[in-house]
């Protein structure tokens, strides 16, 4: 006989606990499913290590990106910031701002885990890990199932025997970091329940170069410098005025990973290196009655090492330029160089991948989801939950804003058997 739950979540990382908990508290009876043997991994690395557990600018939707970027309003207006700082606030976790609104834990991630935990367990949930689930199907008064028919009860085959359940939450998280128990099991069962999968790629991640593209600024690794950045072939996408970081292999930094989840192979990175300021009325400015070489007058404005590297790298004008005193540059010769320098374009070929990623965008179609429960349109008591579903935040606490939002939602609305 299996064992009976109103719900089983499969996954329990930020989305699945916050999920469970809920539902737990509205008196389900659920089980919480994960196949690695420790208790969400991806909070515990997260925030080097402290967490940033929300922005409080979180509840803004243009901070998703999706192919249906309405879509996670409903979810983020009903459990807005507010309400994930009132419950860290009531589990005495203190915490502090970093930048741009977003909160991290004063001491440990792990205290983040211990709260979910707790309400988990407050809640009466039953959690079982390490448990595998081989198998998903449909049991109906006729007897079991495929997935796909759309009949009454889930039964699931697991380590842990057999469960059946009114409603299934899927909660297993996208694919980045495999070494800490990421899987495309969440994917697949889509697939197989019939939803569209808007393609995976990684996101919020570093990009790379070849090898003899990148060799002259490799040896920049570890410079960073504030920029705006933006991916040149993808207007509609915003201007980043974040830190670039130079690494062996090429771009990083909070500027590129908020490109990246914008980028598509092929894309150039557009990069301007006096974010705010106008390169070439300085340089009109410093050019009066001035001795100074344009070399120095870039190494004012960034890095002297990416001064020289850059007015090298570019081209026989601007390496014949970088020996030049300011008073011997033309007009046309100065507003060219300021262009270029403030509109820098590099390619890159490809990314640091699944390995480096925090985050996958792309994922489970929203069109064929119910933006208040996450609920499946095809197969009732079907829910998606997290970063499975096609919505990726930005960098900086949005992510966890939508695991927490899209598991409270269906918290809120898993049936009873
Ligand atoms: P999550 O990955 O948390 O959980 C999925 C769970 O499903 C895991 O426990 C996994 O073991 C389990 N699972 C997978 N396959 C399974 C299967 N076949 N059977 C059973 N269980 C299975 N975001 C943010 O807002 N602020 C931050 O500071 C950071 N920092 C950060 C750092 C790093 C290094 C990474 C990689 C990511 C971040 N993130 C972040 C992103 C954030 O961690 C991520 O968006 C959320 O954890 C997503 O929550 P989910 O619950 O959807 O997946």
């Amino acid at each position: 006989m299996p064992v009976q739950f109103d719900a089983v979540v499969v996954g329990a990382g930020a989305a699945g606990l916050m999920c469970a908990s809920v539902a737990g508290q509205r008196g389900l009876r659920v089980a919480l499913i994960d196949h690695s043997p420790k208790l969400a991994e991806k909070i515990r690395i997260s925030g080097g290590g402290r967490c940033n557990f929300t922005n409080l600018q979180a509840d803004r939707p243009d901070r998703f990106i999706s192919a249906q970027p309405t879509f996670a309003r409903a979810a983020l207006r009903a459990y807005p910031p507010r309400r994930f700082i009132d419950l860290v606030t009531s589990h005495r976790i203190s915490f502090h701002e970093k930048h741009r609104g977003q909160l991290f834990c004063d001491d440990s991630s792990d205290q983040i885990i211990n709260m979910l935990r707790i309400e988990c367990e407050r809640a009466g949930v039953k959690r079982m890990q390490p448990c595998a689930v081989h198998e998903v199907g449909l049991r109906a008064s006729s007897g079991l199932e495929s997935v796909e028919s759309g009949a009454a009860r889930f039964v699931l085959l697991t380590d842990a025997g057999e469960l059946e359940c009114a409603s299934l939450v899927v909660a297993t998280g996208g694919l980045s970091i495999p070494a800490i128990g990421a899987t495309d099991w969440g994917f697949k069962l889509a697939r197989q329940c019939g939803h569209a999968l808007v393609p995976t790629r990684p996101a919020l991640v570093p990009l790379t170069f070849t090898a003899q593209s990148w060799q002259p600024f490799a040896e920049l690794a570890g410079l960073a410098l504030e920029v705006d950045l933006r991916i040149a072939q993808r207007p509609q996408a915003p201007v980043f005025r974040e830190d670039l970081l130079f690494t062996h292999r090429g771009l990083s930094g909070p500027a590129m990973l908020q490109g990246s989840s914008y980028w598509e192979p092929g894309d150039a990175v557009s990069i301007d290196l006096a974010p705010g300021r106008s390169l070439a009325a300085e340089l009109f400015t410093a050019r009066q009655g001035a001795r100074q070489q344009l070399g120095n007058a870039l190494a004012s404005i960034v890095p002297k090492r990416l001064a020289h590297t850059w007015l090298i790298q570019g081209g026989p004008d601007t390496q014949a330029a970088a020996q030049q005193r300011l008073a011997e540059l033309s007009n046309k010769a100065i507003e060219s160089l300021a262009v270029r320098f403030q509109d820098w374009r590099v390619t890159p070929a490809g990314t640091e991948g699944w390995r480096k990623a925090e985050v996958t965008a792309g994922g489970v179609a929203t069109e064929e989801l119910e933006p208040r429960s996450l609920q499946s349109r095809r197969i009732p008591g079907l829910h998606f939950i997290g970063e499975v579903v096609d919505v990726t935040g930005w960098l900086g606490g949005y992510n966890f804003q939508w695991a927490w939002a899209s598991g409270w939602a269906a918290g809120q609305a898993l049936r009873a058997s």
